[in-house]
């Protein structure tokens, strides 16, 4: 399957080590009369729908293309998620700017997230933006770059309760054809005060699940051999008959209502060779259903990424998380009753909420010290305009205690990560091979269940296939080993 997308950088948080990538639509040449280039931020739902994006305006006369300079439109697919993602939209196209005065025709359109937050008003901020679309607004597309053709600015932020792009299949991200996303659900309803999310990505939905299984039937008739289930909250994935429609239910003899674990069971039965991944799970929502489906099917990985956000009671409250300390410690006691020891646990983390206290953010690195998380993404707070916190609470903790809490999590996790993946060292794990190994093409590279990142001697094995690795040796981020 082509290939329309490529990983072309990492653009660093605040000097820090977690990392925001960006993709840049991949050249294709199929003799379209238009070229159309999109650069994409923030989150994999964002790159997912990108190629919804390309799949939708391929159908209307487009090539994609990898170089700006070739491109008849330009989409910039963007993020809010924290103020220096806006920023470096800003940038990004105070630079497309300077072409555009060389070529005075460059369609130019901001697409996703700081779209729909900004809307009309990001026309009048950034004078070289000729059309806004926001994240249900795909479909319109092809109307809306017509009205720009014939001399309009275009916008459309018409958040929708229903849309999830359910029949469009998408023009895949992945470059390796072995692992794929799949987008099972959009928006979200749970108001987090610090997360723009809510407003900028609208009421949550569910996408049919006979839809699902079908793209992931595809996949792996395609190749594929992995697939992650994206949501910003997979576990209230929720299709029933009263949500959805009733002659759905009828003609394809579903009756009840699916839940996330139900879905995970259907996908996982696609084939025992078939990997299942998902991501993001909220601590408040994650059932022991969850955990016994994921017990039960080998090829259902055994990671979660698990956000606890902080590791004190009074600021989780602050954040509406709707968990506590105890209550998130108890779900990591679940997981590795039901699931093991081994089973790979991440986290994201905010530093410096607001009117967060020492004391607070000790505890945030006791409850790092009790869970021991395989890996983090981690933030200093990053006032949003129009969320909760913005409107209830001051953003009163300085720059400087934000950052050195956040080089104090940063430091914990480092140490975790370097003992988690010691406990490795002697092992030997079933790993999906990815491809070469970003330092050496005699090496390859996959990973094992429990996502952690594995390279060995490449040998005679190609990417796609399973195979055993013993690990000899390990850093922080990644374990070394061979093929037994
Ligand atoms: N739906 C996911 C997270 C989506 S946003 C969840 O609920 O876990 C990804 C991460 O960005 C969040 O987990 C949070 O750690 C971080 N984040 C969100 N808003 C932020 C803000 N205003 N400042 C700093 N970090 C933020
Ligand atoms: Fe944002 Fe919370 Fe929704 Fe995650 S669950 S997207 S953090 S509001
Ligand atoms: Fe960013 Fe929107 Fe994703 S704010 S993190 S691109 S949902």
């Amino acid at each position: 399957m082509e290939k329309l997308f490529e990983d072309i950088g990492i653009l660093d948080n605040a000097g820090q080590e977690n990392c925001e990538t960006f993709q840049v639509s991949k050249e294709q040449n199929t003799g379209k009369s238009r070229k159309l280039y999109i650069e994409s931020y923030g989150c994999q739902m964002n790159f997912s729908d990108s190629e919804i994006v390309a799949s939708i305006l391929q159908k209307e006369g487009f090539d994609t293309t990898s170089d700006i300079n070739t491109a008849d439109v330009v989409f910039l697919n963007t993020c809010s998620i924290r103020e220096k993602a806006e920023q470096t939209v800003r940038n990004r196209l105070s630079h497309i700017n300077g072409l555009k005065k060389h070529k005075p025709e460059l369609m130019v359109g901001v697409l996703g997230c700081m779209a729909e937050r900004l809307k009309a008003k990001l026309l009048e901020e950034e004078k070289i933006v000729d059309l806004v679309a926001g994240p249900d607004a795909y479909r319109d597309l092809p109307k809306l770059i017509l009205q720009v053709d014939e001399g309009e600015k275009a916008v459309n932020t018409f958040l929708s309760r229903e849309e999830t792009y359910a029949d469009i299949s998408p023009v895949r991200l992945n470059s390796n054809g072995v692992t794929a996303f799949i987008s099972i659900m959009r928006g979200c309803d749970n108001m987090c005060t610090f997360c723009v999310v809510p407003f900028t990505r609208g009421r949550e939905r569910s996408r049919d699940p006979l839809s699902i299984v079908a793209e992931a039937r595809d996949l792996f008739e395609k190749g594929y051999r992995e697939v992650t289930l994206l949501g910003q909250n997979v576990d209230s994935y929720k299709w029933s008959e009263q949500e959805n429609n009733k002659a759905w239910i009828e003609k394809k003899g579903v009756q009840d209502v699916v839940t996330f674990a139900g879905l995970l069971e259907k996908v996982a039965q696609v084939s025992p060779e078939l990997r299942i991944r998902f991501s993001t799970s909220h601590p408040k929502d994650i059932t022991d259903d969850v955990l016994h489906v994921m017990a039960r099917y080998e090829n259902i990985c055994k990671y979660i990424h698990l956000p606890v956000q902080s590791g004190n009671s009074r600021i989780l409250g602050l954040m509406n998380r709707g968990y506590s300390r105890e209550w998130y410690l108890g779900k990591v006691q679940r997981i590795r009753e039901i699931l093991g020891e081994d089973c790979g646990l991440s986290s994201d983390m905010i530093a410096g909420f607001c009117s967060e206290t020492e004391e607070e953010h000790q505890e945030t690195l006791s409850l790092m010290d009790a869970v021991q998380f395989d890996f983090a993404y981690m933030f200093f707070y990053s006032e949003r305009p129009g969320t909760l916190a913005e409107k209830k609470f001051k953003d009163d903790v300085s720059a400087e205690a934000k950052n050195r809490r956040l080089s104090e999590i940063i430091d914990k996790q480092r140490d975790h990560s370097l003992q988690r993946n010691r406990r490795d060292v002697g092992k030997t794990f079933r790993v999906l091979i990815e491809g070469y190994s970003r330092r050496s093409d005699q090496f390859l590279q996959g990973r094992n269940t429990a996502n952690k990142v594995i390279v060995f001697p490449k040998e005679n094995f190609t990417r796609g296939q399973y195979v055993n690795v013993y690990v000899e040796d390990c850093t922080g981020g990644t374990l070394v080993g061979k093929a037994v």
